[in-house]
């Protein structure tokens, strides 16, 4: 195993670069560029490196799963509303076989009930919901661990 510190790819989709605008009882009131500034310093604190990318078309959020062979270790994804029905999504995190953990901030479980169905989570080992930003903590720490384990 090398000593260069395990890559994670944290992935915001549809919608997401408009936190600080979205209802603050939901998403709180850090905006993207700070929920990003304080995953990246966790991430240090952890020993993990990460790698920031948010997009609100689907087809680059496909091609940058696409992509992750020899540039990530894991996955840590936010989809956003596209958690809820994007089987294209879906395909492409299956082709990227990468550990990845799946994360909202609000609790997607206690919402409408479409909210409640994820096309992407039997495809990850973990779902933190409704922790907030503290969530990414959790699920970096989760993504250590296994990444420690090595391959299951
Ligand atoms: C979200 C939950 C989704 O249902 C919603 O469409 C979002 C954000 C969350 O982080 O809580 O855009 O993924």
């Amino acid at each position: 195993m090398s000593d260069a510190p395990y890559r994670i790819e944290v992935m915001h989709g549809v919608n997401l670069d408009q936190l600080g605008r979205r209802d603050p009882a939901l998403y709180g009131t850090l905006t993207l560029a700070e929920l990003e500034r304080q995953v990246g310093g966790d991430a240090g604190e952890l020993g993990l490196q990460t790698r920031f990318f948010q997009t609100n078309h689907e087809g680059d959020f496909v091609e940058r799963l696409h992509g992750l062979d020899g540039h990530a270790d894991a996955i840590l994804m936010n989809p956003g509303a596209w958690t809820h029905y994007a089987w294209a999504i879906r395909d492409a995190l299956e082709i990227a076989a990468l550990p990845a953990v799946e994360i909202h901030l609000s609790d997607v479980h206690r919402r409408e009930p479409w909210r409640r169905v994820s096309v992407i989570g039997d495809l990850c080992f973990a779902t933190i919901a409704g922790q907030g930003p503290a969530g990414y903590r959790a699920a970096l720490t989760l993504l250590r661990e296994r990444l420690q384990r090595g391959p299951e």
